[in-house]
């Protein structure tokens, strides 16, 4: 039985909000918004709250969770100590779509950092997000609000399409301006590493930080292991089978259209994921455009969308086009190849 909270963004209800606050004091589960995408919110302080999580999730209890906060403050009784770096990208970039792995203080229950020495924390920029980890007073454990291995939850519809009857409440309050996760940065010495890209970009991030490394893990290296636990998963799959087509744009339009007949020739329904720009290469199939290929910030809020979109429609393959790796490009295909079970075609 899952209470159903609907927050208007431009009017926040404070009783309302209450309502979710209590649940998460009494160690019950609250899925909210945050500015990247909807987060499975429980008391971090509680074995028994964060172990709900795991359970509604099914998420294996090996991928620890991040810790969110309402204060800068908060972070000290969460972590040993607070790096100078670390300091300097918390007063960039805090609240705000960066998350940062610090050594662990013991008064966190062993489930949510997955028995690691170290955790991962972020302080949100949404407002309900904020509004609601301050009125619980606790910190808040939260991972994506989606059933594991399914794409993130951008919106209310997201969630209750993967939660309702699982947790104790859902907040609705709009779509995620963002719309990917938000960077994982590994803050516990040496050269401070993304352990997955996200909305703040390692472009951003040099801006404050004289080094920023990238996990070899993500880059694809061979025997790397991912340091990050959740990157080993399979991850954000919609039901079809995804192809990527890299290359440039002519080769791609035709090798995509030469892949559609072939699929639809053994009988298979076809959807493509496109550009604004490349929508005129195609015709008849299920089309999605994740809006223009020049406006990353659209791509990404888009995405998961429409990979959740097609699971609504009849298609059982879809061949996507892929952007530049670079800015917010990087956390875009770094989620799109993951749906796609690593599968790039390249022309
Ligand atoms: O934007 C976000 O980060 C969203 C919203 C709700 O805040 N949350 C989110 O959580 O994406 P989740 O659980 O889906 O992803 C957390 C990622 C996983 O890849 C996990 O392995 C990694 O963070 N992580 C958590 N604790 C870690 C740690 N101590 N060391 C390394 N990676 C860690
Ligand atoms: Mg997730």
């Amino acid at each position: 039985n899952t209470m159903i909270i609907e927050i208007d963004l431009e009017n926040i209800a404070e009783e309302e909000m209450r309502k979710a606050a209590e649940i998460l004091k009494k160690n019950g589960t609250v899925a909210f918004p945050t500015e990247t995408v909807y987060g499975l919110g429980a008391n971090a302080l509680s074995q028994e709250a964060v172990e709900k999580i795991f359970q509604a999730k099914g998420r294996p209890s090996d991928n620890p969770l991040i810790v969110h906060i309402a204060k800068v403050e908060d972070i000290k009784s969460l972590v040993k100590q607070v790096p100078m770096e670390a300091e300097a990208v918390m007063r960039a970039f805090w609240p705000g779509p960066l998350t940062i792995v610090l050594e662990k203080t013991e008064i966190l229950p062993e489930s949510i950092t997955a028995g690691l020495s170290t955790v991962a924390i972020r302080m949100p920029a949404h407002p309900i997000a904020a509004k609601l980890i301050e009125m619980a007073e606790v910190p808040v454990a939260a991972p994506s609000a989606n059933i594991s291995g399914r794409p993130s939850p951008t919106t209310g519809k997201h969630v209750l399409e993967d939660l309702k009857g699982r947790v104790d409440a859902i907040i609705i309050g709009g779509s995620c301006e963002v719309g990917v996760e938000s960077t994982v940065l590994d803050m516990t010495g040496g050269v401070p590493t993304i352990l997955r890209p996200g909305g703040i970009t390692r472009e951003m991030l040099l801006k404050v930080l004289d080094r920023v490394e990238v996990d070899t893990a993500l880059k694809g290296e061979e025997g790397a292991v991912p340091k990050s636990p959740g990157m080993k998963y399979t991850h954000y799959a919609p039901k079809a089978q995804v192809y990527i087509v890299k290359g440039e744009e002519e080769g791609v339009s035709k090798k995509i259209k030469q892949l559609a007949n072939e699929y639809k020739q053994q009988g298979k329904e076809v959807g493509i994921i496109c550009f604004d720009e490349t929508r005129r290469y195609y015709d008849k199939e299920v089309l999605k455009s994740m809006g223009s290929r020049n406006e990353l910030k659209t791509v990404a809020a888009n995405l998961f969308k429409v990979l959740r979109a097609f699971d609504e429609t009849k298609v059982e393959v879809i061949l996507a086009e892929a952007v530049e790796e670079v800015e917010l490009g990087q956390a875009i295909m770094n989620r799109l190849t993951k749906a796609a079970g690593y599968r790039v075609i390249y022309v």
